[in-house]
Formats: C-alpha cells, structure tokens, sequence
C-alpha cells in the first residue's frame, strides 16, 4: 500500500512560520507527515486521528519525540473540550492514502469490499445507512455532497437492491461519471465530515494564542467553502462598518494557496488541494 504523500506541505509551514518551541495542534494525523515535519522543527504537537490504524505510526512518532508528541485518538472536533492555548491549529482534510487503498475499508469503487467508508470503527457503515435512511435522505445526501443529478433514480434504485458491496453499488449507477461523487458524497455523511469540521472550526478561536494561526488544506468545494466563509467571518469586522466606533475583526487572512503543477505531477492527490489560513490579532 502507498503511503501517505503530504499535500501543500511547504505551503503550510511557510504559512505557520516560525514554530519551533511553539505548541501545535496536528488535527489530522494520518501518516504523520504534517506531524513530523513539525517536530522536526522543533514543535510540540498534539495530534488527532480518529482512524485506529494510524496507532502504529503515532506510537512509532512518540517514540521518537517523547514528551514532545502527545496522540489523540479521536475526533477532532474533540479539541472543543481541550482547556489550553495552541500557536497553530492545522487540518489537512479528507482520507489518507492508506483508506483509500486499503480495499477493505471500501472507500474505493475500484475494489470489491463490503460498503463500510467509516473513517473510525464506531457509528453505522453505509449499509447501516442504507436501511436507516428514507429515498429522500439518500436523494438529498447525494445531491447535497456530490452534486449527482439522478439522485432520486439512484436513491431509488439503493433502497430497491439495497447493495452491500462496493461493485454492487458501483453497478447500480448507470452513468459512470456519477460513480466517483455518489461515493464521496456517501463517505461525507457516513462520517459527518461537514459537521465535523463546523464544530471544530467553533472552537478555533477560543483554542488559539494571539498570534496563533489556523491553516486548513480542503480536497473538495464543499469543505472549501465551509473554511472561507468561516474565516470570512472571523475577518470581517463586527456591527456597522460606517460608524468610526466599529471593533476591529480578530482576524487577519494569510494568502491562499494551491498546488504547484510540479507538485500535482508528482502527487495527482494534491490537484484539488486548496489551502486556506488566518491569523489571530488580537
Ligand atoms: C489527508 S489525511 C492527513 C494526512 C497527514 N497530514 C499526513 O501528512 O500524513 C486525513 C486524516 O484525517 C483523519 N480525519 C479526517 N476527519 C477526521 C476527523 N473529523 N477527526 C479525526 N480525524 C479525522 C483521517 O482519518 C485521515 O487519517
């Protein structure tokens, strides 16, 4: 199985800055990369995973880094409960190498695997999904996370066969180009990733030192779209902007970043990367 490449990760340590000593919060394990190019510079980080199959590679890490590297194996928008201050708060989005290779965790339509697409091992799989949801929930949700046009035929043709593999869910969809976003768009709700994400970007501001910076690497226009408007709003002023009293937003935008052609050449995985970031003023 290929490892995991990071993506933009030159983007995002340029966009951080100087860390060494501060204290960082990886909220995307994964491989690790992310993780110990920041230790490696001298960072103190705490990363999140939810995956129980990244458990090797974390222990492996803290191994190597002791009380410098602390794991914690659940999701991130756990870091809500966290009760202390970080320099930077970085996520880098979606699956890992690792998921989507790995056939049996049927992420992939390119393997015949039972259709699980759960990041963790708790909560329903898709098939759980699939007897719980109604042909609205499933028309919605393929619409709503994959743009796919004949949801309701789709939705239709599910609740009627009611697949539990990846080929015979593959089989069903008659256009082969509404394959790849009816599985994304499976996999965002199988593992809530919007909600996710929402509840964990809440309590950045509250989590970060002045100073402190949150950097988010996006994969699809959805999860883009939920970090700009995000940041949008932690940037814009509050209340009216004509009237001279007016507080000062607590925010500044750092540059936004895409890949490099070189970049996606060697790593087709990062084309559709997007990296996003702001400071926190005051
Ligand atoms: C794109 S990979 C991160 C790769 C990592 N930056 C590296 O360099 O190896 C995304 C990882 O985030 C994890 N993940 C995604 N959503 C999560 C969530 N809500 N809570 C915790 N982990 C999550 C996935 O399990 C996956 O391992």
């Amino acid at each position: 199985m290929i490892k995991h490449i990071p993506v933009l990760l030159g983007s995002v340590m340029d966009a951080i800055g100087d860390i060494h000593a501060a204290r960082v919060i990886d909220a995307t394990f994964g491989a690790g990369g992310y993780t110990r190019a920041f230790l490696n510079a001298g960072a103190n980080v705490l990363a999140f995973d939810r995956d129980p199959n990244v458990l090797d590679d974390a222990k492996q890490i803290k191994q190597e880094f002791g009380a410098r590297f602390e794991f914690i194996a659940r999701p991130f928008s756990a870091m809500a409960e966290l009760n202390d201050t970080f320099d930077a708060i970085v996520f880098d989005l979606g699956i890992s190498s690792m998921q989507i290779d790995n056939p049996e965790r049927g992420f992939s339509f390119r393997a015949d695997a039972p259709l699980d697409m759960r990041m963790s091992e708790n909560g329903p799989t898709v098939v759980d999904m699939f007897e719980q949801w109604t042909v609205a929930d499933i028309s919605r949700v393929l619409r709503d996370y994959g743009d796919v046009r004949p949801a309701v035929a789709i939705a239709n043709a599910i609740k009627r066969k009611m697949p539990t593999t990846t080929f015979e869910l593959r089989d069903l969809i008659h256009n082969p180009r509404d394959v790849a976003p009816v599985f994304q768009a499976l996999r965002i709700a199988v593992n809530d990733e919007m909600g996710e994400l929402s509840r964990a970007l809440d309590s950045v501001p509250n989590l970060l030192n002045v100073g402190g910076r949150c950097i988010c690497v996006t994969f699809h226009s959805l999860e883009d779209r939920i970090v700009k408007n995000t940041f949008r709003d932690w940037t814009t002023a509050p209340g009216d902007s004509h009237l001279p009293q007016v507080a000062a937003a607590r925010f500044e935008l750092i540059r936004a970043r895409t890949p490099t052609i070189q970049e996606i050449t060697q790593n087709p995985r990062a084309r559709s990367a997007h990296m996003r970031g702001v400071v926190k003023s005051y």
